[in-house]
């Protein structure tokens, strides 16, 4: 009997990578959709199988985590052995524009899952797996973060997450649901979502390089984060899903850089001659010929930063044998070249 997965969030980055992933392993695949005015499945159109199809290997339905009734009933209908909860309103600047919203996304989307799980009395059938984040540490307690240092979240994003982090764990002890958290540190991709600051600083910078734009206009740059890839991170995600017993595990890959050194990688990737101008706000960029290619703008600012952060995945690394194998430059390349051949195809 093939295994059923369930992915809530099928349409995002790692919902894309683990659709795949899963489908390679041979799983039977049902992934929820928004309804959108304009389509929002291109990065799964290429694993996109017609309804009228037999023995198909991905499956999708219209669905919401801020709506319980189609929740339940896709669970009820599915009776996954496995669901991923990748869905979330997951841009932590956003956050602060839509907070209800994001908590009842991405905080009680969680609990409603659980909650149908239980209702459906699929407890010791369905697993169950929460996106948590490493938005959770905030203002850090300490450094390098793990699976013991304590929550500070700084956004409305980071708040909704730590509910779902221990409704997960409320459920697991109450109802003996097998059901994990992934704390991952930030993950990107060629298909990573365009405005987030990696992908947006290198299809800018490869749009200035083309001469099809002047200035980039940033935040932050002094905010240090711990970047990995997203391909890497979903086989842990599904690591985790497949042990004896459930728990919480930080993935991570132990080495941070700034925003502004992030960008220093892309204009190297480039061969641009750079130099760099002025502090905080006024910070400016230029290119060889003295046009500012790079300037800072208070409006890519939030109401409160999140300044540092660093994961421990050693838990990870024992338990699951899981170990991050790309480093900053591997996936700065591999963006750059993607973005590079989407232009020259545009
Ligand atoms: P993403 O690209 O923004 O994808 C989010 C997915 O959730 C999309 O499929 C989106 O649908 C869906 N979604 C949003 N609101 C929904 C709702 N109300 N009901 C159902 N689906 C909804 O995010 P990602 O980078 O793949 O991240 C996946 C998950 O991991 C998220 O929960 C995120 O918070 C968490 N996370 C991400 C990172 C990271 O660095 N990428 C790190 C830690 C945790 P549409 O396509 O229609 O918008
Ligand atoms: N988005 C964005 N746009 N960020 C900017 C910009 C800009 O123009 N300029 C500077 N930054 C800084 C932000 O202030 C932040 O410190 C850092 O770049 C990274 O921002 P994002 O790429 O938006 O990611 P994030 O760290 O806020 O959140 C991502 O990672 C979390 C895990 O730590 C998201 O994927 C979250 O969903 C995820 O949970």
């Amino acid at each position: 009997m093939k295994k059923i997965a369930l992915i809530f969030g099928i349409t995002g980055q790692d919902g894309a990578y683990l659709a795949e992933f899963l489908i390679k392993k041979k799983y039977k695949v049902h992934g929820v959709v928004r309804r959108s005015s304009s389509f929002n499945t291109s990065r799964i159109d290429h694993i996109y199988e017609e309804p009228y199809k037999k023995n198909r290997k991905l499956i999708l339905h219209y669905g919401d985590v801020t709506d319980s009734m189609s929740v339940s009933s896709l669970i009820k209908k599915i009776k996954p052995d496995e669901i991923y909860n990748l869905a979330a309103q997951s841009h932590v600047s956003v956050s602060f524009e839509v907070p209800e919203y994001t908590a009842s996304a991405d905080g009680l989307g969680a609990l409603r899952i659980l909650e149908a799980i239980r209702f459906h009395r699929l407890e010791n059938k369905t697993r169950f797996y929460q996106a948590g984040t490493s938005e959770m540490f905030g203002r850090v307690k300490e450094i390098p973060q793990n699976e013991e240092t304590p929550f500070y979240p700084r956004s409305p994003y980071g708040v909704a997450k730590v509910y779902a982090h221990w409704i997960t764990i409320n459920y697991r002890e109450a109802y003996k649901i097998f059901a994990c958290n992934g704390i991952l540190f930030n993950h990107e991709s060629p298909i990573r979502g365009g405005t987030f600051v990696t992908k947006k600083i290198i299809s800018a910078l490869c749009r200035i390089k083309y001469g099809l734009q002047k200035t980039l206009y940033l935040g932050n740059l002094d905010a240090k984060r711990d970047w990995g890839h997203a391909e890497e991170y979903v086989e842990a995600m599904w690591k985790m899903m497949q042990k004896k017993i459930p728990s919480d595990y930080v993935i991570s890959t132990g080495k941070q850089y700034s925003v502004r050194e992030f960008v220093d990688y892309v204009l190297e990737e480039l061969n641009f001659s750079f130099s760099w101008k002025g502090k905080k706000l006024n910070t400016k960029c230029f290119d060889e010929r003295g046009n500012c290619i790079i300037a800072c703008n208070k409006n890519y600012y939030r109401p409160l930063e999140v300044d540092t952060l660093l994961g421990d995945s050693r838990k990870a690394y024992r338990e699951l044998n899981w170990k991050p194998k790309k480093n900053i430059k591997d996936i700065v390349k591999e963006m750059v070249d993607y973005e590079l051949k989407k232009l020259s195809n545009d």
